[in-house]
């Protein structure tokens, strides 16, 4: 199996990510690390640590991280995600107790181990990029175990905390623009799996029930809910599985559409802040001509996504694997 870290903002939908991350046979999890973005970094570790509980991944290591973005305030997202930020669905307090090592500890440990061992690691970041920006300024070593980033955020097209920017990218653009420029620096492979395909894999109300169904407070239960809650906050009948895609698109990349395309986040603009500009001219490849001086990073940008096979793989894993 591929050995992956997701650090994540739990979160509705990473919450979604978490539960096909941790059951997934093709998938080694070795550790998710928790930073502040939909709720605060404690809440985020809590809910993380239910997630896990409700599919009994005791086995797996969660630390808590930078609770606010390197220079913006923290302005979490639980108009979208519920209160408590995981849907407020009452669902009982984890006896999971988490690392007592922060989580950028944790990462450097995880990879540094991974190549001691001759492994690389895919880390999934489905949350504001601040502990591995973090990680990668610090502890640049641990390139030599990191197979690649595939992170969820930013977009090609429109945002969705601002009608330019995507919430990850926007609640710390400076973390995502060290992230991806490190990233580079240190050979680091990257792909975004953004707005422009994030929206697409949907479950429907009546699969939701179906998992809820299952009871017993197991994680195909906790997955049923958390659709429902979002189909219900929305006022839909379907509903995005969100973060999940880009566990997805580690499973499975050839469910993807990509291009390989030059990025730069923009840090300045006052209503663009925070948006991922992406280089989608005919002549993109040749910016020998570029006004801006400094190149931009290229990232393998998901521009489509197969999403009936996506939402194959997390119903099928979550109801085969997840049901207890
Ligand atoms: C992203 O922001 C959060 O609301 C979701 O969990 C997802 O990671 C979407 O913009
Ligand atoms: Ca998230």
């Amino acid at each position: 199996p591929t050995p992956i870290v997701l650090d994540v903002d739990t979160g509705v939908d990473d919450a979604c990510a978490l539960l096909l991350a941790a059951t997934h046979p093709a998938l080694d999890l070795r550790a998710v690390t928790c930073v502040g973005g939909n709720a605060p970094v404690k809440d985020v570790v809590r809910n993380t640590l239910t997630v896990l509980e409700a599919v009994g991944r005791a086995d797996v290591a969660v630390a808590g991280g930078a609770a606010r973005p390197l220079l913006e305030h923290p302005q979490d997202a639980r108009h979208v995600h519920g209160d408590d930020g995981m849907g407020d669905l009452g669902w009982p307090t984890p006896a999971l107790l988490p690392d007592g090592r922060h989580a950028v500890e944790l990462l450097r440990d995880v990879c540094l181990a991974a190549a001691a061992a001759g492994e690389r690691v895919t880390i999934v970041p489905t949350a504001p990029m601040t502990n591995i920006a973090l990680l990668l300024r610090t502890y640049p070593a641990v390139a030599d175990g990191i197979a690649d980033i595939v992170f969820m955020g930013g977009a090609a097209q429109v945002g969705n905390a601002t009608a330019s920017a995507e919430f990850n990218v926007f609640h710390d653009p400076e973390a995502a623009a060290i992230a991806l420029d490190a990233g580079a620096d240190l050979s680091i492979p990257v792909t975004m799996y953004g707005l422009d395909v994030f929206y697409d894999p949907v479950v429907t109300r009546e699969q939701a029930a179906e998992l809820v169904a299952v009871g017993g407070r197991t994680g195909a239960e906790l997955a049923g809910r958390l659709i429902e809650f979002q189909c219900d906050r929305f006022g839909r009948d379907a509903s995005t599985i969100g973060d999940a895609g880009a566990v997805c698109a580690v499973i499975d990349p050839d469910g993807l559409t990509t291009e390989v395309l030059p990025i730069r986040v923009e840090l300045a603009g006052q209503f663009s802040r925070g948006r991922t500009i992406v280089d989608r001219r005919d002549w993109s490849g040749d910016l020998s001509h570029d006004p801006h001086g400094e190149p931009p990073v290229r990232v393998r940008v998901a521009l489509g996504v197969d999403h009936e096979r996506y939402v194959g793989i997390w119903l099928e894993t979550i109801r085969t694997r997840a049901g207890g």
